[in-house]
């Protein structure tokens, strides 16, 4: 299949799995691979022939949905939202917890294998702890892969997911293992893995601080964001905070969010 036909394809069927095609433009070479691999486990000649299967078999959409997931992700992707979360965000949603006598709650909403989670998890332990003892922070992590959740678990990452963190926070946090770096307990601990999928389920409110980056505001349509852009709204406290990606925007509407950080993607609900 060559990348004109893929994109056809894509244009063709994103939208009916209520995701956009904007999104998967600059990323679409690992998806029409996989769709290429596809086409040859069902013995298909070409993508025709494949559109033909969809409208025979429907449950093949399930299948090419999950073809359609793109799982990048790094420790402290995106500098500048860590340390405005670390210096700015963290402690003062730290404070008013503390204020209550309460959990800090924290959602990662796509949270690949681990690497959002881990990066709140380590900056929490390594810059913030000592200063609210009497919080206790629980972090809820979910995905739609079992594979990387499974990845997620076990702690363990090569050197190119954790290019972002700084040498001595990364040496401080990993222990050289047989299978790479493996993240030291105390930092895994208080970190709890789910498998959910964002459009069938969110975990139960109330959350302190929603991550969703780089999942809904890049790869489903605009109705779908809207949709669980609601209900993410619902699970946050007044005050409370939602990450973006740094290439997102939120769908039109006018949203109880505030963007009291200039060029960051992180809005606090009023
Ligand atoms: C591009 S990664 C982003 C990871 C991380 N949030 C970051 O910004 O580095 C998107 C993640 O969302 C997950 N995902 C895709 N569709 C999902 C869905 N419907 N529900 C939950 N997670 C989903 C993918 O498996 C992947 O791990």
């Amino acid at each position: 299949m060559n990348d004109a036909d893929c994109v056809e394809f894509l244009q063709w069927a994103l939208p009916r799995l209520r995701m956009r095609w904007a999104g998967f433009r600059k990323v679409r070479g690992q998806v029409c691979k996989r769709i290429s691999r596809r086409l040859k486990e069902l013995g298909l000649g070409d993508i025709n022939a494949y559109r033909s299967y969809l409208d025979k078999h429907s449950e093949e959409w399930e299948i090419l949905d999950g073809l359609c997931r793109i799982t990048i992700s790094r420790f402290h992707r995106d500098r500048k939202v860590f340390e405005c979360l670390r210096d700015s965000v963290l402690p003062d949603l730290a404070q008013a917890t503390q204020a209550a006598g309460g959990t800090l709650r924290i959602w990662s909403a796509g949270c690949a294998s681990g690497e959002e989670p881990y990066t709140i998890s380590i900056l929490w332990h390594t810059f913030l702890e000592k200063r609210f003892p009497d919080i206790t922070v629980e972090i809820i992590a979910t995905d739609t892969e079992p594979k990387l959740l499974e990845r997620a678990k076990t702690g363990h990452y090569n050197t190119s997911s954790l290019k972002e963190l700084a040498p001595d926070i990364m040496e401080a946090a990993f222990e050289t293992s047989e299978m790479g770096l493996c993240l030291n307990t105390e930092y895994r601990h208080g970190v709890v893995f789910l498998l959910s999928d964002i459009r069938s389920e969110m975990p139960q409110g109330p959350f302190d601080l929603i991550l969703c980056r780089n999942l809904v505001f890049t790869y489903f349509d605009a109705e779908m964001q809207r949709d669980l852009l609601e209900g993410m709204i619902d699970r946050l406290i007044t005050g409370g905070a939602l990450v973006i990606g740094g290439h997102e925007s939120l769908p039109l509407g006018s949203w109880p969010l505030q963007h009291p950080h200039p060029g960051l993607p992180i809005l606090r609900r009023v």
